[in-house]
């Protein structure tokens, strides 16, 4: 298991991964991604075995020196090998070094597993957005304090 960095020929393998990741309303078109993927403030770490990749994270950095996680995909027979933890070491170390100051998300409400997996990591839920997902899901916005 290795990280490395996005590559345009991975976009397609993502959007499949995304797909399977999350219901139709909370998962990104193909255009979404490749839009986040592209912004020249985002950061994409590729997880991969051998030549296939079994996750994926982008984030973006935010006004107030903030590192948002836009989204985090590990394919399902991949998952509780600790390849989230992986991608979300790298995405923090990337931060920190960085002196950024906080890491962001939102996270689906129904989303159990992955509040679990953030606030496993220190991450606090902050605040609810209603109807934050095309579907109408509630979001949870959570946050964790670099510095702490
Ligand atoms: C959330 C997600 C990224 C976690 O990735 P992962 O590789 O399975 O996570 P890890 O193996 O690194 O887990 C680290 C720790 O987080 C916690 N955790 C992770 N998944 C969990 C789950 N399903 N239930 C409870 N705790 C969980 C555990 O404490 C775990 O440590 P342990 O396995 O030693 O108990 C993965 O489940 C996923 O891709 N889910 C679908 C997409 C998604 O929901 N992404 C987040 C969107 S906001």
């Amino acid at each position: 298991m290795r990280l490395r960095p996005f590559r345009l020929d991975d976009l397609q393998t993502l959007y499949e991964i995304d797909q399977a990741c999350f219901v139709p309303g909370i998962s990104y078109t193909r255009q979404e991604l490749a839009a986040f993927i592209g912004h020249s403030r985002s950061q994409t770490w590729i997880a991969e075995d051998g030549d296939r990749i079994v996750g994926f994270l982008i984030a973006s950095t935010e006004p107030r020196k903030i590192l948002h996680i836009v989204t985090i995909d590990v394919l399902e027979s991949w998952r509780r090998r600790r390849v989230g933890t992986l991608l979300m070491d790298a995405a923090e170390d990337w931060a920190r070094d960085r002196d950024l100051r906080m890491m962001g998300l939102e996270t689906a409400q129904d989303n159990l597993e992955a509040q679990k997996f953030y606030m496993s990591r220190g991450y606090r839920k902050v605040h609810e957005i209603r109807g934050y997902y095309a579907d109408g899901t509630t979001a949870w916005v959570m946050v964790k304090d670099l510095a702490l």
